[in-house]
């Protein structure tokens, strides 16, 4: 591989129609979509990635029926625990961004934990957005730094974001064949490299991995400038 992205984010996508297309329910669908989680980080980690974000849960997704929701809750609840332990093993360290006081308790104390157990850990960052949107992060960047005062530039909105101490995200891959960013990182996605990808997310794998990476270090990146070809 020539070029590497430091950072990839994921939109997951695709989750119910993969359980549709098998007469399953939808949350059999999330539960095949954690396995392809698992996949990528390690796939990610072996291939050399630094930071790996995952839109796991929008500010859109409570939206959702009310039993969809409530599952999701219990996967998340029984995925971090029993995926942290794996993933702070290897050396990889967890982090959390989004409105997180909207979860119940228990899951806030599951967050707050995973982070402390992972910190200082040196290998792959996980960043799991839950109850993140975009919009909500620039509109919650805003509001601290009007409460901060003081001068409001690039660098100023960057470091309030719930991203501030991460690189922008080089390669933002999407999966099941939808071409949007849906609220994602949209201060982050500034220069980002999109692909999209015809294959479900539960389906995701290394080779679907590689396929984004190959068209990543094939892209010519200019950040507005000039090619330096
Ligand atoms: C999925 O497809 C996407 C999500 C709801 C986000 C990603 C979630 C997971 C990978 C499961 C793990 C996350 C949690 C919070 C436990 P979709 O349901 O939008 O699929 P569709 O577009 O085919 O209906």
């Amino acid at each position: 591989m020539t070029r590497l992205p430091t950072h990839i984010a994921l939109i997951m996508d695709g989750n119910g129609r993969w359980a549709k297309a098998r007469g399953l329910p939808r949350t059999a669908g999330h539960v095949e979509g954690i396995r392809a989680v698992r996949r990528a980080i390690e796939a990610a980690g072996k291939r050399g990635i630094q930071y790996i974000s995952l839109f796991a849960f929008s500010t859109e997704n409570w939206r959702r029926p009310e039993t969809e929701v409530r599952d999701l809750m219990g996967l998340l609840k029984r995925y971090i625990k029993s995926e942290a332990a794996e993933i702070h093993q290897q050396g990889g360290r967890i982090v959390f961004i989004g409105a997180r006081a909207r979860f119940e308790q228990s899951i806030q104390d599951l967050l707050r934990e995973t982070e402390a157990l992972t910190a200082n850990n040196t290998g792959i960052t996980i960043i799991v957005a839950l109850n993140y949107s975009g919009r909500a992060d620039i509109v919650h960047a805003c509001q601290e730094l009007a409460k901060k005062g003081g001068v409001i530039d690039d660098e100023a909105v960057k470091n309030a974001l719930w991203t501030a101490a991460y690189p922008d995200p080089d390669l933002i891959i999407r999966t099941s064949g939808e071409e949007r960013l849906s609220n994602f990182f949209l201060w982050q996605a500034a220069y980002s490299e999109l692909y999209f990808s015809d294959v479900l997310w539960p389906d995701f794998d290394g080779a679907a991995l590689d396929a984004a990476l190959e068209s990543y270090a094939a892209r010519d990146r200019r950040f507005g400038g000039v090619s330096a070809a």
